[in-house]
């Protein structure tokens, strides 16, 4: 797919300020600092479109880019963040959950797992949080480039192991890095094809 236009639409904390659209829109969450906002300016080859930072938690808000006038990314803010405090946790929380709840046009979530570690609770929890909720999702192990090929396949067969003591199916699973622009076509790819045009 040919990214010719991408344009930031809004930031908000509400779902019900979100834009009004029939639109599909794919959603980018995980840990703070995991590369989702790397990962959108990565796939749009738009270095600055999405803010990113080396310091977790960046993104607060709800961000909306409409590409392509045709389906929607969303920066969302990440979770697992040592630092934060209680209300900032039941803050995002509730927010996220509303978004994941109530968005209608949400075709499907990018869940961004670092793939230098071991299978981590936050992740496991979140994943069983999509299940629960019935929301379509794949994973998408980022910052490949930061060790060896093989490093990268044992922390991914770690993470289906863990996996499958609870799911007996494994949802659809890509390796990328935003520095060596690696997983760009496989991810637009499974956009395209899930788009509904
Ligand atoms: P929050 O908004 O804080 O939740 O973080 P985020 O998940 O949006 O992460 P962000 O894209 O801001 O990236 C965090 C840091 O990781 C930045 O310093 C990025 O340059 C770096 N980074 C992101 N993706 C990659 C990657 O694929 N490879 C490498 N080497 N660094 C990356
Ligand atoms: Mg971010």
């Amino acid at each position: 797919m040919i990214i010719k236009e991408a344009k930031f639409i809004c930031s908000n904390t509400e779902v019900a300020k979100c834009p009004e659209t029939n639109l599909p829109e794919y959603a980018f969450i995980g840990r703070s600092n995991v590369g989702k906002s790397s990962l959108i300016n990565m796939l749009t080859e738009r270095s600055k479109l999405a803010k990113t930072s080396s310091l977790p938690g960046k993104t607060q808000l709800i961000n909306h880019f409409l590409i392509n006038e045709n389906w929607y990314l969303v920066d969302l803010p990440g979770y697992g963040w040592a630092r934060v405090s209680q209300t900032s946790r039941e803050k995002w929380s509730k927010m996220v959950k509303a978004y994941l709840r109530n968005r209608k046009n949400l075709a499907c979530v990018f869940l961004l797992i670092d793939s230098r570690l071991e299978p981590q609770k936050s992740d496991l929890d979140f994943i069983q949080l999509l299940g629960e909720m019935g929301v379509p999702f794949v994973l998408v192990f980022t910052k490949s480039d930061k060790q060896s090929i093989q490093k990268t396949q044992a922390n991914i067969a770690g993470f289906k192991r863990a996996l499958l003591q609870t799911w007996e199916e494994l949802p659809p699973l890509y390796v990328t890095s935003s520095a060596e622009k690696n997983g760009r076509e496989e991810l637009l790819q499974f956009i395209e094809q899930t788009n509904v045009e």
